[in-house]
């Protein structure tokens, strides 16, 4: 059978000071996957191995990480003969692969990034809404695109980046919701975007979700 050498980034912030790379061998077959030979390391050759994952088919965003310096879903990237696999860039590293997602969930509650309960209890269960915010609503949630953001770092709350931005189009575009999104997305530094290299196309999503047509220019 042949193999595949994954070079993968470690780092226990309860031991080690820096990250450092580790060298895998896998099996590997036409088809494998990133996750897959992550799991493979994990069962079969290293327990200590941290990383995420749920769905394995791009519905959880969970598996997200850097393959080759790019960021991309673990369980839809290939496995190819020698690579190197990463965590996402500008987040804090919870263990090896795994960032920690906590950090987010708290920032989501602070600035409200939500209907409250009273305004969406008066709505129907189906609502229909455009085009634009179908597609928002389709974020996984990965973070991937704040790992490509050249401005973004979670350690600066003053700019939101375009995980928060689209969170924020998404209720822009929500009948339902009765807060200026576009106030709040001055207030999280949408006007850096226009000094970005990215301006008029934003980063890549694994969603597809076109960042800059949908949240960025409606929000700016
Ligand atoms: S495991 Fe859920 S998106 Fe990859």
């Amino acid at each position: 059978m042949r193999r595949a050498k994954i070079r993968i980034s470690r780092f226990n912030p309860d031991i080690d000071k820096t990250p450092y790379w580790q060298e895998y061998q896998v099996p590997w077959e036409k088809g494998d996957t990133v996750l897959g030979a992550l799991i493979y390391i994990y069962e079969e050759l290293d327990p200590t191995l941290a990383f995420r994952f749920g769905c394995r088919y791009k519905k959880c965003g969970l598996c997200a990480v850097e393959v080759e310096g790019r960021p991309r879903l673990a369980c839809l990237a290939g496995l190819k003969k020698e690579m190197e696999v990463s965590p996402l860039r500008n987040l804090p590293i919870a263990r090896d692969l795994a960032i920690d997602r906590g950090f987010f969930y708290h920032r989501l509650a602070e600035l409200k990034l939500y209907i409250p309960e009273q305004e969406s209890m008066k709505w129907p269960a189906v609502i229909k809404e455009g085009i634009q915010h179908k597609r928002l609503i389709g974020c996984v949630e990965c973070l991937s695109c704040l790992s490509a953001c050249p401005h973004y770092d979670y350690r600066d709350t003053t700019f939101g980046g375009p995980y928060l931005f689209v969170k924020l189009a998404q209720l822009h575009f929500d009948s339902r919701d009765k807060i200026d999104r576009r106030f709040q997305a001055r207030t999280l530094g949408i006007e850096r975007c226009k000094g970005c290299r990215y301006w008029g196309r934003c980063v890549p999503c694994t969603s597809g979700i076109p960042i800059f047509k949908d949240a960025i220019r409606p929000l700016s």
